[in-house]
């Protein structure tokens, strides 16, 4: 049996380090020849997450998203345009039933060019069948992302069925309770490291249970080509959704699992089962605001490692696993002395 490990199991050693400034490390990554991130973060395409706004947000912050399909093929569709008008770009995602094609030819058709077939298990036939139609259609003038996988087998197989990248994380998101009611999964940290040291030639989307520029910098670390982030982007200005005031009378948003029975009500009228929960953030004030830190965040990282950029981390990086009280040790934990 192998052992699974997670972001807080691990850190990254430091190294020898002549960089004199954070201005001088490029966290830049390139998902396919044409689509080049100055900051390799994607939103993840929940419907408590990315829509128009986040989107626009994000370009302008050299950053990604992904539009959520939990709606009408019209609805996407007139988020994708709002997007584009402010002369940005973003991905859409599509399932692999009923209008999947035809919601995914008439986002490419509007300009989009890449689609994101966004499934929670997705080494299966379903996803295989997919890429199939949408490669005997589109040949290589599009950029298919797939997910979500969580082994080095699956990530091979997509590559080979021609994804061009692949989400790698199953249930370890920050509102998904997958691992519980199914008993499936692995966590993040072995998967992402898996997944990179296989044959597959995907570009490789670290996905879910990303709390922080530390996990993001554990993961360019591990092989990730980029990270995909739900809640560190839900509860911002731009997130999808209102206003609400949780009990204490803070200003709030909501995040939901896509998989929650609260979402599947949302964009199909009944929930079949409950996969997620339904959670309320804090405002987190502007996404420029959010990306600032995690982008400086990052570059120390990549200081500590003595890396000047991405690839330099990734062939370079050392791991050390740290225990539950190493852990401890790890987050602020001053303890307020007794008087008494
Ligand atoms: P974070 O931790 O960034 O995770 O909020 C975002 C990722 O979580 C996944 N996701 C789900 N997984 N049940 C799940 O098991 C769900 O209801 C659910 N909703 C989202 C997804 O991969 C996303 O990118």
């Amino acid at each position: 049996m192998q052992t699974g490990l997670c972001y807080d199991d691990i850190l990254v050693v430091p190294q020898y380090s002549e960089i004199r400034s954070r201005h001088k490390i490029d966290i830049t990554s390139q998902l396919d020849d044409k689509t080049t991130l100055k900051i390799p973060i994607i939103a993840a395409p929940m419907d408590t997450v990315c829509e128009a706004p986040m989107a626009i947000a994000l370009h302008k912050e050299g950053a990604y998203g992904i539009l959520h399909r939990y709606n009408e093929l019209s609805k996407q569709l007139e988020m994708y345009l709002d997007v584009q008008k402010e002369g940005a770009q973003c991905g859409a995602a599509i399932g692999t039933n009923g209008d999947c094609i035809e919601r995914a030819s008439a986002l490419i058709g509007a300009g989009c060019d890449l689609i994101c077939i966004d499934v929670a298990h997705g080494h299966h036939a379903n996803v295989k069948r997919t890429l199939k139609e949408l490669r005997i259609l589109y040949g290589n003038n599009i950029h298919i992302m797939t997910g979500n996988v969580a082994t080095a087998k699956a990530f091979e197989d997509l590559s080979e069925w021609g994804a061009d990248s692949v989400r790698v994380g199953i249930g370890g998101g920050s509102v998904c309770s997958t691992r519980i009611v199914t008993g499936h999964g692995m966590p993040n940290f072995s998967a992402v490291m898996a997944c990179s040291h296989s044959s597959g030639k995907a570009a490789l989307v670290a996905d879910g249970g990303i709390k922080n520029s530390g996990d993001i910098v554990k993961a360019f670390a591990a092989g990730a080509d980029a990270v995909m982030v739900g809640s560190l982007l839900a509860g911002t200005h731009e997130a999808p959704g209102k206003w609400i005031e949780d009990e204490a009378g803070q200003r709030c948003k909501k995040i939901r699992g896509m998989a929650s029975a609260a979402a599947q009500e949302k964009w199909r009228g009944e929930a079949s089962f409950d996969e997620g929960v339904a959670l309320c953030i804090p405002d987190k004030g502007q996404v420029k605001g959010v990306i600032k830190g995690l982008r400086n965040g990052i570059k120390s990282g990549l200081s500590y490692s003595g890396c000047e950029n991405l690839a330099q981390l990734c062939a370079k990086a050392e791991f050390v696993m740290q225990s539950s009280l190493g852990m401890g040790e790890s987050i602020p934990h001053l303890k307020v002395k007794r008087l008494g």
